[in-house]
C-alpha cells in the first residue's frame, strides 16, 4: 500500500528524547498530527468520550513559536468553533481553547510564514479542510484497523514496557500546495510531542515495526 509511506505512526514507549529546536527561515513541509483520545489520556489521566481521531495540529517542519506578539484570538475562528469543538479538542478540558492557542503560538505562528497561512483562521481553517479530508478514521476502518482489546494485557504495561508499544499518534506530511507528500521525518523533531505530554520518561516515539502494536478502544465501550 503506497501510501502507507506518507504515514509516520507514533508510539508511546520508553526513553526520552534529545532536542534539537532551531529557528530556521521558511517551512517546506506541514505535518498534520491526530492523536488518539484513548492513549492521549492513558498519559494525561483524563476522560476522553472521543472514539475517533483527534486533531492534534498542524505543524510546519521548520521553526517554532516564530511570533511572540501574535496573540491567538478565538473570535477571529468563532465560525470554526463547532467543528473545532468536535475534530480539534483539547482532551484534557473539551470545550476549552487553551489548547488552539498553544498550538497557533507554537506552530501556526511559523505556518503563517506562507501567505496561503498568514492569518489564524486560514491556519485553522486549513487544518480543519486537511483533517476532513484526510479522514483517517475511514481510512484505518476501510483496511480494517479498528481498536481492539485483543492485544490488551495490563501486566505488560506495567512490567514489560520493552515488549509492546501503544499506537497513540500518526503524522502525515503536505507540501507548502497541501498535497501529500513523502517526507522524511527526522526522528529528533518528535520531540514536540514529548514536548506538549510533558511527562517525565514517558514519550512517544516512531513505532518499532518489529513490535506488537496496541491500538486501544475507548474505555468500557467494546470495539468494533
Ligand atoms: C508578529 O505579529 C504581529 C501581530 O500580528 C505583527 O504585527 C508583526 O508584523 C509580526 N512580526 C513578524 C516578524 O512577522
Ligand atoms: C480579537 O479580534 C476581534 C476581531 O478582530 C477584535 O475586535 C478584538 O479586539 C480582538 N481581541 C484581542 C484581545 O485582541
Ligand atoms: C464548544 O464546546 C463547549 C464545551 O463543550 C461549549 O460550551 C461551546 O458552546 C461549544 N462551542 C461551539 C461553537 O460549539
Amino acid at each position: 500500500m503506497k501510501s502507507w509511506a506518507l504515514v509516520v505512526l507514533l508510539c508511546l514507549g520508553y526513553g526520552l528524547l534529545t532536542s534539537s529546536l532551531q529557528a530556521r527561515p521558511m517551512w517546506s513541509n506541514l505535518i498534520l498530527t491526530h492523536h488518539w483520545p484513548s492513549t492521549f489520556c492513558s498519559v494525561q489521566h483524563c476522560h476522553s468520550t472521543f472514539d475517533y481521531w483527534t486533531l492534534h495540529g498542524l505543524w510546519p517542519n521548520l521553526g517554532q513559536e516564530c511570533n511572540s506578539s501574535w496573540h491567538f484570538n478565538e473570535t477571529l475562528i468563532q465560525d470554526l468553533l463547532p467543528d473545532m469543538n468536535k475534530s480539534w479538542p483539547d482532551l484534557k478540558k473539551p470545550g476549552s481553547s487553551k489548547f488552539w492557542k498553544y498550538e497557533w503560538q507554537k506552530h501556526g505562528t511559523c505556518a503563517a510564514k506562507a501567505e496561503s497561512l498568514n492569518s489564524q483562521h486560514k491556519y485553522f481553517d486549513k487544518a480543519l479542510e486537511l483533517y476532513h479530508k484526510l479522514d483517517l478514521d475511514g481510512v484505518l476502518k476501510s483496511v480494517n484497523i479498528v481498536p481492539s482489546e485483543t492485544y490488551y494485557m495490563f501486566d505488560h504495561i506495567e512490567g514489560k514496557g520493552e515488549n509492546f508499544q501503544i499506537l497513540g499518534q500518526i503524522e502525515i506530511c503536505f507540501n507548502s500546495d497541501f498535497q501529500l507528500d513523502d517526507c522524511v521525518h527526522d526522528e529528533t523533531d518528535t520531540v514536540t510531542l514529548t514536548d506538549f505530554l510533558n511527562v517525565k520518561g514517558t514519550g512517544f516515539r516512531v513505532c518499532d515495526h518489529s513490535k506488537p502494536v496496541y491500538y486501544p478502544p475507548l474505555k468500557g465501550k467494546p470495539s468494533m
